[in-house]
């Protein structure tokens, strides 16, 4: 006999309200009760299932309109471009040496780097050659590989001269480790162990790049001290790039950094990326 449980009306409109009142819908939103198979008509962008769909959707053209909103706001020249080839190479190269990745060998893609972010994040790097670049909370390099993809291995399109990985957890470093052993011309990549509140006091600049997902699964914080702290080593058109911007989750924790990175003063520009549910801002160093 199979059976259906569905929760009372009252529940149902304290749900609503707090959906409501997280920003996930609209004020006005309400809950049909009516709807045939209990599916949804209208769609909205921020819809969490839509974003999540979108991240595994088109990702070629994503990345595509991403360059060329990135030159008509002068972000790029208008001659960059990315090689869709090398990124092919260098995913092959990633799915089959990321031997230690349980996720990747059980769902196909890096945790919550999403296909279309990989895309982005290579393309973000293939275009701006950074010589110098900084990434801090790299796990087992799940992101950063698609950050120094274009630097190494079957992904490289040029030479950087130093980049360095840095991780609080140690043992995730020793696995990032030996993910990017295997990779060719990775020798200008150094993993840290460490706080990067404190390695970003004490590293050496300049840096024409940064990649921030620092925290835990609760807590986005240390992303902006970080930040704040690097800026005096950032070189003028240094490209700080954020993941995790979007998620609604984070939404009050991220805000402060938000807010910075879009303050003039600082950032010539901040764009945001909803591709997927997480989202990455790149913002511009003034
Ligand atoms: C969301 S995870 C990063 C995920 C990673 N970018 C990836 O693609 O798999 C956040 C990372 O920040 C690291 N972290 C937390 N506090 C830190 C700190 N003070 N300094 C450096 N890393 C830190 C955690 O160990 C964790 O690996």
């Amino acid at each position: 006999m199979a059976i259906e449980y569905f929760c009372k009306k009252d529940v149902v409109e304290s749900c609503v309200k707090k959906l409501s009142d997280a920003g996930r819908v609209a004020r006005d939103a309400y809950f049909n009760s009516d709807a045939k198979d209990l599916l949804r008509k209208e769609v909205a962008y921020r819809d969490p299932d839509f974003l999540e769909m979108l991240g595994y959707t088109k990702e070629i053209e994503v990345v595509d309109s991403i360059l060329t909103m990135l030159k008509h706001h002068g972000v790029a020249d208008d001659a960059a471009d990315y090689s869709r080839e090398a990124f092919v190479g260098l995913r092959k190269e990633v799915k089959k040496k990321f031997t230690n990745n349980l996720v990747l060998q059980q769902t196909g893609s890096l945790g919550t780097i999403t296909p279309v972010m990989e895309r982005l994040l290579y393309m973000l790097t293939s275009v701006k050659r950074p010589r110098r670049i900084i990434a801090v909370g790299i796990f087992w390099g799940n992101a950063f590989i698609w950050n120094v993809g274009s630097s190494c291995g079957k992904g490289k399109v040029y030479d950087a001269e130093i980049v360095y990985g840095i991780d609080v957890n140690e043992r995730a470093i020793e696995n990032a480790m030996k993910n990017i052993a295997g990779f060719d011309s990775s020798d200008h990549i150094e993993l840290i162990a460490g706080d990067g509140l404190e390695l970003a006091e004490t590293i050496e600049g300049p840096f024409d790049f940064v990649f921030l997902d620092v925290g835990t699964a609760n807590d986005k914080r240390l992303n902006l001290p970080i930040l704040q702290k690097l800026y005096s080593k950032l070189a003028l058109g240094c490209w700080v790039v954020t993941h995790d911007t979007t998620l609604p989750f984070f939404k009050n924790q991220m805000r402060p950094y938000l807010k910075f990175v879009r303050d003039q003063h600082f950032f010539s520009e901040s764009i945001s990326f909803e591709v997927d549910q997480y989202g990455l801002e790149l913002s511009i160093k003034k």
